[in-house]
């Protein structure tokens, strides 16, 4: 307890101090960031990752662009901070950094609760609800119908729509909701649609148990069934959800290939929740995929429900996951909100030999809140280790190079509570051992388990280090987003020492070490 009112003192100060720093720095670069603060302090409160003001919060909803913002939905129960009947929250942001807080886009009506889905700018008015002049932002998103649920029926999941005529400022629902019933399938939700240009129509990409389906409609309301993908395919230790289906240009080569994501839960690599990718071709109407083995976005437990931006500029794919896991996100030691969203991730192709693999990186947008405190080059003698002291490990960016195969590195505190991180190249693995990070013990699965990432295939020579680590998160990338690991952690007190071990028999060189502070985003 002593620990815990020093630690919120400690962050009182720290952040008092920054916030007044802050708000000079974002008027003069013209963003939004919200303004009351205060919410902003608590212990374990992100400071450069999007949180909710109060209450639950958990997938990423309706990731759309339109018209110079980035809108942000997401499934939020305002009463607690466990899940409840379902609302789509809202935050705006001109640059996916700095974010503004809305009031809440979507409440549950007589037809259920609200559950995931995305959102379209429908310039063309093919659904009739706006004009040409004032097109429409349309949310499509899944009802649960708790009351069908408990008598017993099936198809208690359908799906809905809503429109605004304000970018995204006031939503009304469509009339005739659900616009697309349910034959009996339990689990039939969270529906992706997106603009399919070849055939000139809409394409819906939802979850039916344990595989996608494919639909299609000229106008947003009508769905016509096309194809279904999955039922043998992939991992399958738990229910699919949260579909997400793309094409994208594999990096330097000009082919073009389509990604289907699926998150699934449980059933990750880790435990839990987790989210895989299948690489294929899409037509119009069904999606082939002759992957074999299993593919994951992220190795770390706390990357679930991860979907994409329709419409963003420039034909980038901008990614948001939600940094929690099913096996946990109720118990997490927080008070006044329930957790965060992974930083807006740029995904890219990689080929190697006649792989793909679905890169995950930071935006660039993210380089103007970091700021360089350290720089060095380590060499640490066989079975030596260095530590790096910085007090504000919990805000910040660290990024380095090596060559070395076997090595340790971990944040630490003077309470003794560490995270350890380890690559080891002998047994082809890299690892997350939370299990002396701080709190643990409020769930079982939170840290029973070493967090284990294979990276067989991992070019030799040197690889490339960027970790991003808030208050409550660390996510880990290495060779710009090929190997990525995002995890939650609890410390009592916030890190002050990385330590680098060398336990293997040569030297072991860190070049290029960066330690940047990041300013907060609040
Ligand atoms: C994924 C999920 C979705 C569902 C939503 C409910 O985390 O289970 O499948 O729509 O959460 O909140």
């Amino acid at each position: 307890m002593r620990t815990y009112i020093l630690y919120s003192l400690l962050g009182t100060l720290f952040f008092s101090f920054y916030s007044c720093k802050n708000k000079e720095e974002e008027k003069n670069a013209d963003v939004t960031a919200i303004s009351e603060i205060s919410f902003f302090k608590e212990p374990y409160r992100p400071q450069f990752h999007f949180s909710p003001t109060e209450m639950w919060m958990n997938d990423p909803n309706g990731l759309v662009y339109n018209d110079g913002i980035y809108h942000l939905f997401y499934q939020y129960y305002p009463e607690d901070i466990v899940w409840g009947p379902m609302h789509w929250g809202h935050a705006t942001s001109k640059n996916l950094v700095y974010w503004e807080h809305k009031p809440i886009a979507l409440f549950p009506d007589e037809n259920g609760y609200i559950f995931s889905g995305s959102a379209v700018l429908d310039q063309m008015n093919t659904s009739g609800l706006g004009s040409r002049e004032t097109p429409p932002l349309v949310a499509i998103f899944t009802y649960h119908n708790r009351e069908r649920e408990e008598d017993g029926s099936d198809d208690f999941q359908t799906q809905g729509i809503a429109y605004s005529l304000d970018n995204g400022e006031s939503w009304i629902k469509y009339q005739d909701n659900p616009v697309l019933g349910n034959e009996g399938i339990r689990d039939f939700r969270d529906p992706k649609v997106f603009w399919h240009e070849p055939t000139q129509s809409w394409i819906l990409v939802l979850v039916a148990g344990d595989r996608a389906q494919f639909y299609r409609s000229a106008d947003l309301i009508a769905w016509t069934f096309l194809s279904e993908f999955g039922k043998e395919t992939g991992a399958h230790g738990g229910v699919w959800e949260c579909p997400d289906l793309f094409p994208l240009e594999v990096s330097g080569l000009g082919e073009e290939k389509w990604v289907l994501i699926i998150s699934i839960n449980p059933g990750a690599p880790n435990g839990g929740s987790g989210t895989q990718y299948f690489i294929g071709e899409f037509d119009g109407t069904t999606f082939k995929s002759d992957q074999q083995e299993e593919k994951w976005i992220d190795w770390g437990t706390d990357n679930y429900a991860g979907i994409t931006y329709n419409n963003a500029p420039n034909n980038q794919r901008i990614f948001i996951g939600w940094m929690s896991n099913w096996a946990y996100a109720r118990d997490t030691p927080t008070k006044e909100w329930r957790s965060a969203m992974t930083v807006p991730r740029s995904l890219s192709l990689i080929k190697s030999g006649n792989s793909y693999q679905l890169a995950n990186y930071p935006l660039d947008n993210f380089g103007t809140i970091f700021k360089s405190e350290i720089k060095k080059n380590l060499k640490l003698a066989a079975g030596s280790s260095e530590t790096v002291p910085f007090d504000h490990y919990n805000q910040a960016e660290i990024e380095f190079k090596t060559t070395s195969r076997n090595f340790e590195f971990s944040f630490s505190n003077s309470l003794g509570e560490e995270l350890v991180l380890i690559l080891d190249r002998d047994q082809e693995l890299f690892l997350l051992d939370r299990s002396k990070s701080g709190k643990t013990s409020f769930k079982e699965e939170f840290a029973k388990d070493v967090q284990k990432m294979p990276v067989a295939n991992m070019p030799e020579g040197e690889i490339e280090f960027r970790i991003l680590m808030d208050w409550s998160s660390i996510e880990v990338f290495i060779n710009n987003g090929q190997y990525v690991m995002t995890a939650q952690i609890f410390p009592n007190q916030n890190y002050t020492s990385l330590n680098f071990r060398n336990p293997a028999t040569s030297v072991l060189s860190i070049d290029n070490l960066e330690v940047s502070r990041a300013e907060s985003i609040w």
